[in-house]
């Protein structure tokens, strides 16, 4: 019988070839809510999922599944030891987004040095003025602290390095390069201009920055984070943002997600919020699709993946 691949959202082409290609039936089903999921991919051998959770119960209502792919590399929202006792692989996309990330990610920081969010929106207002009171930082010169020195942190590294800034980094897996001084987890917040979150999210790293860190911080520090909203502890930042204990932030990842209008982040001048963009251009999603997709083909053919974040007996 053709084996399914389930697709809650649509993908790109590049991926789907892939698919066809192995003489796999794909199945475009209509988004994340986990009933229409258990429905709409209830034959599914393979599924491709985005930042949903996908715990044991929705597994369970898939029988013949094999596969959960991760279309990114953050693979939080998915219970893995679920997976794992049901013999199902967990594959990721960890090489297809790096630059992406990276690339959005010196985008906020200079964007939220810039003032670039209120000053753009200042002239649709009709408010030319906007900008006297409201000067923006130039980052050269200043101090960038990195949280987090794996592929994503490394890439945001090789970015700056044209911008003529100092960068630390804290990570305790990294050496030091002539580059990038390996510093501890205290300096970052106490020395860097700009802070940037790029930690996966574990228990251990779970909430770990809050009111404590950001007492650290510098007032005139920002903070950036685009590695998920879980490392925080947002009511704590949102805290920090009005009594001035840092300058700003630029946010593109949520404690909840889609973040709910009422949240008091949205109510602040002083932050950049994106929707979990990052990764989201034409150039990553295609990669990210033949990345996942390739992976789903190895395992449906009897092969090892080679990207799994699990190891099955
Ligand atoms: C990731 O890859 O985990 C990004 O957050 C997008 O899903």
């Amino acid at each position: 019988m053709t084996k399914q691949v389930f697709l809650p959202d649509d993908i790109p082409a590049e991926g789907k070839k892939i698919l066809e290609k192995a003489g796999l039936q794909v199945v475009v089903g209509t988004g994340r809510d986990p009933e229409k999921m258990k429905s709409e991919g209830a034959q599914a051998s393979a599924v491709l999922i985005g930042t949903q959770k996908f715990d044991a119960e929705i597994m369970d209502a898939m029988p013949n599944l094999k596969v959960i792919a991760r279309n990114g590399v953050g693979y939080d929202s998915v219970d893995v030891d679920a997976a794992t006792q049901r013999g199902i692989y967990v594959v990721n996309t960890p090489k297809a987004l790096s630059g992406s990330v990276a690339e959005t990610a010196v985008s906020e920081l200079l964007a939220i040095s810039k003032n670039l969010y209120q000053n753009a929106k200042a002239i649709h207002d009709d408010n030319w003025q906007y900008r006297k009171a409201h000067p923006g930082r130039d980052i050269e010169g200043k101090t960038v602290g990195i949280l987090g020195f794996g592929r994503i942190g490394q890439q945001v590294a090789k970015k700056l390095s044209g911008f003529d800034v100092k960068v630390i980094a804290f990570d305790p897996f990294a050496k030091s390069t002539p580059d990038v001084e390996i510093v501890d987890r205290e300096t970052i917040f106490k020395t860097a201009d700009y802070v940037m979150v790029h930690l996966p999210a574990l228990p251990e790293t779970q909430h770990s920055i809050g009111a404590e860190e950001f007492k650290l911080m510098k007032n005139d520090a920002f903070l950036i984070n685009m590695a998920r909203g879980s490392i925080l502890v947002e009511s704590e930042l949102v805290t920090a943002l009005k009594n001035g204990d840092i300058a700003g932030a630029a946010l593109d990842v949520f404690e909840e997600e889609p973040l709910p209008v009422t949240n008091p982040l949205v109510d602040l001048d002083n932050v950049l919020l994106t929707p979990h963009i990052a990764s989201n251009t034409i150039e990553t999603k295609a990669r990210m699709a033949i990345d996942a997709t390739s992976d789903i083909v190895r395992v449906l053919s009897g092969e090892k993946p080679e990207s799994a974040v699990n190891q099955l007996k």
